[in-house]
């Protein structure tokens, strides 16, 4: 941490803080550093400092739950569940932007000329001033401070009225619970757009398709996703990221900017991210040195733009100008011409992706699009490639519209050799050999082999490394990459069986870190039956199937030898998830590698504490509200669940009891009202007991 200017929160003689300052303190210092960390990306104490400051604050906090406040740093992991999204009138109307036409160059001079008409100015009359910014490709969101604290964040909806999205919202880091800096208006109304960086969109489909889970197919999908997630603490694991570029409603505290420039700059002294490329330009000749500049640089943004946005910077001139129906006059936005270029098809190969999945990928003749050089595209699928009728030798037209993955577009027949073949999808995994399946009403083939493939390898580790999985905190995707490529580890057993040695002499990793990582691999050994089985990553077992199938059948004997009959015995069991199961175990190679692990020493509960629980709570609905002192409400309804009852997210009839903490809300006054039983932590703790006897 920098020196000056900060609050010593370890001071030795002065007088001890109470409670009470020392949260304060904390929020302020917490508030402070994740600023650099997400906003300004320069942080100043290591990530170890930060969190030890963050579970301090979340230990005073569950000690003093009353001071628990909405802008509260510890906020940020989410938690809330909805029903739905609540409506939000927008004080002032979310406008939409005219897209100029014109692609080429000679679109800014469209604009600019437009301007100049509409203002009246003559060839004497000096150049514009516009400020040039980037097209984020994301969604619209209005994020609404009242005395510098957020209260709500809003999607843009029809314009005139969205969704209220704020607990999703202030899981993002970049965007500020509390404004800082000076004249903080006491109302404020920012508008900008969420997104995903690119990197992270990766990072999650990496992440999904390891667990199983649908994978996006853009960065803006899935920020949209994210965004309308009913659930907070799964939007919270979602990386998005925020640019500010315009205002709602406002009340200044001085003086209220005169340039659209200056108003950008105040959002960004109040801890709001603003683009860096965002600049000044004069006249025509400006805006088409931006758009070039931009134009240029696309591909290597970390994160994509559909086009760029000019704006008149003269706020008054922007009044004068005024609205056409709902665009503005003083604004457009410049969109780049579709990236395509014709090439040649030299092969047709089968990828191997994260859950066995294979893509067909168009080997191509080198072909500049789009300021990068594609050799491949991707055909999705075997019905897709055959739709668009992709055939080795044809000639096609391949496209990078700002989306990562080129592709093919389509083939120009009468340039197609004689003779072709059609494309047909291989019958075993390139990489494994193993049979390659296609279930019915699915797209996609998928390799059998399971954590046999090595293709699948890196990403089942990380899977079974996962949080909620075993956990082996400290093994990232970085590692297992080493550990795969090296042979160190080539199936999951192996991870147990890492020496120090090998551990210290891989790239970057010290002493320290070799030894902290044996101690989590440890620490991993002791798990639970549920974790273990969803760290198998076997297809369509998530953790909410894995839960159910411990409990149905109590040991993970029982579960390898269910037949697909007795599977379907299991709530939320049907024939997919039950012939995967089967599939799965009927593997040779899976079982030798359960068998192994057991081996090595991974151990948890089996049995008899699941039946003692089922005949205690099964079958009962528990719906949980409020903030609990002492437990967070994941780890609640594990408890739950783990005792065989089911955890809704709304009170009805059929509610058993309702959990209810600090600052409970309606779903109190709903079991009130229909007469169901509220009981606190205590109580459910105390229901729970039997199970710890
Ligand atoms: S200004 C009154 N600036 O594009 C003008 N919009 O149709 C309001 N967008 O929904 C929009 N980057 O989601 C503006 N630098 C930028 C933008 C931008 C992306 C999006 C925004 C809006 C749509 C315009």
């Amino acid at each position: 941490m920098a020196s000056g200017g900060q609050p010593d929160l370890f001071a030795g003689g002065a007088a001890p803080e109470s409670d009470a300052q020392r949260l304060a303190h904390l929020r302020e210092i917490l508030h402070h550093h994740a600023h650099l960390y997400y906003t300004l990306d320069a942080p100043e104490v290591p990530d170890a400092q930060y969190d030890a400051w963050f579970q301090e604050l979340q230990r005073l906090e569950a000690e003093h739950p009353e001071w628990l406040t909405p802008d509260s740093p510890t906020q940020r992991v989410g938690g809330a569940v909805l029903n739905g999204f609540a409506s939000v009138t927008h004080a002032v109307p979310m406008l939409s932007i005219r897209t100029e036409t014109d692609v080429e160059a000679s679109g800014a001079q469209a604009f600019d000329a437009r301007i100049r008409k509409e203002l009246g100015l003559g060839p004497e009359d000096p150049p514009v001033a516009y400020v040039t910014e980037l097209k984020f490709d994301g969604l619209a969101m209005s994020l609404r401070y009242n005395g510098g604290v957020l209260v709500q964040a809003a999607t843009r909806g029809d314009g005139q009225s969205g969704e209220d999205v704020t607990a999703n919202v202030r899981t993002i880091g970049q965007i500020p619970l509390r404004l800082i800096g000076a004249d903080v208006p006491s109302v404020l109304e920012v508008r900008g757009e969420v997104y995903m960086a690119r990197a992270d969109f990766d990072a999650l489909n990496t992440r999904q398709a390891a667990a199983g889970e649908k994978t996006f197919v853009n960065p803006r999908n899935a920020a949209a996703g994210a965004v309308r997630q009913l659930d907070s603490g799964i939007a919270a694991q979602r990386p998005l990221s925020f640019f500010a570029y315009g205002l709602g409603e406002v009340q200044w505290a001085g003086d209220a900017p005169t340039q659209h420039m200056e108003l950008l700059m105040r959002l960004k002294a109040w801890g709001f991210p603003v683009a860096e490329q965002t600049a000044v330009a004069h006249g025509a000749a400006g805006l088409v040195a931006f758009h070039q500049r931009i134009g240029d640089a696309r591909e290597q943004l970390p994160y994509d733009i559909d086009g760029v946005v000019y704006k008149v910077n003269d706020l008054a001139l922007q009044r004068t100008l005024g609205f056409v129906s709902r665009e503005p006059r003083w604004a457009v936005a410049h969109k780049y011409p579709a990236q395509e270029a014709l090439t040649t098809v030299v092969a047709i190969d089968v990828q191997v992706g994260r859950t066995g999945k294979l893509t067909p990928v168009a080997k191509l003749a080198p072909v500049f699009v789009g300021g990068v050089t594609v050799t491949n595209a991707t055909l999705h699928n075997e019905l897709e490639a055959r739709r668009k009728d992709v055939r080795v030798g044809d000639t096609v037209v391949v496209r990078r519209a700002g989306d990562v993955i080129p592709e093919v577009v389509s083939v120009q027949l009468d340039k197609r050799p004689e003779p072709s073949e059609v494309f047909t999808m291989a019958t075993h995994c390139p990489v494994c050999g193993s049979i390659a399946v296609r279930e019915e009403g699915e797209a996609d083939h998928r390799c059998t082999g399971g954590l046999f493939c090595s293709a699948q390898r890196k990403q089942a580790i990380l899977h079974f490394a996962q949080r909620r999985a075993v956990e082996v905190e400290g093994l990232g995707d970085k590692l297992v990459e080493q550990l795969v490529d090296s042979g160190a580890v080539k199936t999951l057993p192996d991870l147990y069986r890492l020496g120090f040695t090998a551990l210290a002499t891989l790239d970057r990793m010290a002493d320290k870190s070799a030894h902290n990582l044996l101690e989590s691999l440890e620490a991993s050994k002791q798990t639970t039956l549920p974790r273990f089985l969803f760290g198998l990553g076997i297809r369509h077992v998530g953790e909410a199937t894995a839960k159910e199938l411990a409990r149905h059948f109590g040991t993970l004997d029982a579960i390898m030898a269910a037949s697909e009959e007795d599977l379907l015995q299991v709530a939320d069991v049907g024939p997919i998830v039950a012939t995967s199961i089967r599939t799965f175990f009927e593997q040779a190679h899976n079982r030798e590698v359960v068998e192994q692990l057991r081996a090595c020493g991974l151990q948890w509960a089996e049995g008899a504490p699941v039946e003692r629980a089922m005949q205690n709570l099964a079958g009962k609905t528990f719906v949980l509200t409020g903030t609990f002192p002492t437990l967070k409400r994941d780890e609640a309804k594990d408890m739950l669940e783990a005792a065989g009852a089911k955890v809704a997210g709304s009170v009805s009839k059929k509610t058993d009891y309702v959990v209810a903490g600090e600052d409970a809300g309606s779903k109190l006054e709903k079991a009130r009202e229909l007469g169901v039983a509220v009981i606190d932590e205590a109580g459910m703790l105390a229901l729970l007991s039997p199970l710890k006897a």
